[in-house]
């Protein structure tokens, strides 16, 4: 027998002794916990590592540890740059070809100030120097009927890439807006076209992204949290057809279903209808929600 037949022996061996003392109270947790240690023993029989490459994977978590602080969890990114937080979003979200997919929420939401239909959520000074954009949208079932009162929470970066809370520039709720849909389950929203922006590449999550050849960048967005009554919670981000980053988004967040190709409008009657200048970018987003399950 090889030596390599001879350790997979062994490896056999060993993974079912660890399965074995897998027995706790809660059946889930074993459930979790089996498939973690079956997939973490098959990756050490597929890559073989030596001693000194597991003691630097090991290593690599304990610098991710220290590098999370109350405003930066690195094992985020982590997961994001892995795409494993997409996978978890996939997962979890109920498919049906009319429902709009979800995607991840990233980590900059936080509250948004309640904006009237209509209102300006650009308050800072890239609305003097940005291009203008409007957003307009309709919230429905997946039947495309309007849901009136449906709550569309949205948070995007400045044409620099910036969030408010990372840009002493902009005041926090920058670029944040909580709008109501009217009749006809219509939101809409004035801004500044947002920008491409790179992650946090100067901790553990950035060293990965060197090693594999990759960018930091993320292609630009608009967040959404929407929320109606008897629907399921829904967040997801929409991109920009433009952007030069669409087909590597760091977090591999994009589906084609997300991209919006916003119009560039010259028409002045149309900008004088919005009350923006001419001419400006006319973003249009529709979201159709999937009603909630009422358990039995
Ligand atoms: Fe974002």
């Amino acid at each position: 027998m090889t030596a390599s037949a001879l350790a997979d022996e062994r490896l056999d061996a060993l993974l079912t002794t660890v399965l074995a003392q897998v027995r706790g109270d809660d059946p889930r947790s074993n459930e979790l916990l089996s498939a973690l240690i079956r997939h973490l023993h098959a990756f050490v029989r597929e890559a073989r590592p030596t001693q000194e490459e597991w003691l630097t994977a090991l290593d690599f978590l304990v610098r991710t540890g220290h590098t999370c602080n109350e405003h930066r969890n690195e094992f985020i990114l982590l997961a994001d740059m892995l795409g494993l937080t997409s996978a978890v979003d996939d997962v979890n979200f109920v498919a049906t070809a009319d429902a709009t997919p979800s995607s991840v929420e990233g980590p900059f939401h936080s509250p948004a100030p309640a904006r009237a239909n209509g209102a300006w959520i650009s308050t800072g000074p890239e609305r003097a120097r940005a291009q203008v954009m409007v957003v307009r949208g309709r919230v429905t079932d997946t039947d495309g009927h309007p849901l009136a009162g449906a709550t569309v929470d949205v948070w995007q970066a400045d044409d620099a890439g910036r969030y408010d809370s990372q840009d002493p520039a902009q005041e926090l709720g920058n670029l944040r807006g909580l709008f109501t849909t009217g009749d006809g389950g219509v939101y809409w929203f004035r801004s500044v076209v947002p920008s491409s922006y790179p992650v946090p590449a100067d901790g553990p999550a950035g060293e990965l992204l060197r090693a594999m050849g990759r960018h930091p960048m993320r292609p630009a967005h608009i967040h959404y949290r929407v929320e109606a009554a008897g629907f399921r919670p829904f967040t997801t981000h929409v991109f920009d057809a433009g952007d030069p980053y669409l087909d590597s988004d760091a977090a591999f967040a994009v589906k084609p279903e997300l991209v919006v190709d916003p119009v560039q409008d010259q028409d002045a009657a149309h900008a004088m209808k919005f009350d923006v200048p001419s001419p400006f970018a006319d973003f249009v987003f529709d979201v159709r929600l999937v009603r909630q399950e009422v358990s039995a």
